[in-house]
């Protein structure tokens, strides 16, 4: 049977030793950790998002503060509010919550974040960074799943890893950070001829896919290790589901993620380590 990688456990104790820290940073610098969360719209999941972040900061003692805005709001007037955000030293990281209005250019708005406030690590230094194996913000959900591979001590070093998704946020840099640790990795997606035949051969499988339950036993290899990120609703019961079969696959696999309470609160606890490390590097920079 299959051992569940607990990232609401691992987050937890990440939350508890960061609380520590926070503690002392008020001591050693009269102020602690800012950051920044601008929410536009009613998205349901984007505002559980936002609350999720909300009390993870309030756990840790970081300071928060939520801009919400209706999504009628114009580009220009955003860019505002993140030029005043930007300029403001008592702030740390901004974060745009996505998916944004339609209407609104995500990517310029995603950019227009100072690169060392950038806690989602979506700016293009940031970005580039990853890629040139440079120090930079590691994006929050990818640095989440490597920390859960490593907390079952999982050597990636000659394994074959399967990332299902080639999205920006997840897919491209989970395959970079796998791809680090000396994995050899394939990424599919919507257009690869029979998917599972990829992932078969796989001893990780990443999912990152936004389909409920996409991932079946049958596409899996016995004892493999399996990381859900999808956050789906069921079209029928309504209820949170990830992208894999969870109740078929967890029968065949070595360790598997869950949803909820896997990817999720890790993705959260990274942000506030991202947090804190700008904060830090402000704090150095101060004291230049
Ligand atoms: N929406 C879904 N995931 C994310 C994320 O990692 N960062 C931001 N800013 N928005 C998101």
């Amino acid at each position: 049977m299959a051992i569940i990688i607990s990232g609401k456990d691992l987050a937890k104790s990440k939350k508890m030793k960061m609380a520590e820290e926070v503690k002392d940073f008020a001591h050693q610098y009269s102020r602690v950790p800012h950051l920044a969360v601008i929410l536009v719209g009613e998205d349901p999941g984007s505002v559980s998002y936002v609350r999720g972040k909300e009390k993870a900061c309030i756990e840790i003692g970081i300071q928060n503060t939520t801009i919400k805005k209706p999504d009628t709001i114009e580009e220009e007037e955003l860019l505002t509010i993140i030029t005043l955000l930007n300029e403001d030293a008592s702030v740390d990281g901004i974060l745009v919550q996505l998916p944004l209005p339609s209407h609104i250019h995500s990517e310029r708005i995603i950019q227009a974040i100072r690169k060392d406030k950038d806690v989602d690590g979506f700016h293009r230094d940031n970005v580039a960074a990853l890629y040139l194996k440079q120090p930079g913000i590691v994006s929050c959900t990818p640095k989440g799943i490597l920390e859960m591979l490593d907390s079952i001590s999982y050597e990636l070093e000659g394994k074959r890893a399967c990332v299902i998704g080639r999205s920006k946020i997840v897919g491209m840099p989970v395959a970079k950070l796998l791809l680090d640790q000396n994995a050899t990795v394939t990424i599919v997606h919507s257009k690869t001829k029979h998917i599972e035949q990829v992932t078969k051969e796989a001893d990780v499988v990443i999912a990152a896919v936004g389909k409920p339950r996409f991932v079946r036993a049958d596409m899996i290899k016995e004892g493999a290790v399996v990381i859900d990120v999808g956050v789906n609703r069921d079209p029928l019961t309504n209820k949170l589901c990830g992208d894999v079969d969870f109740d078929q696959v967890v029968s065949k696999v070595s360790y598997i993620s869950k949803v909820p309470g896997g990817v999720g609160p890790m993705t959260i606890s990274c942000l506030m380590e991202n947090t804190i490390e700008c904060f830090l590097k402000h704090m150095e920079e101060e004291h230049d």
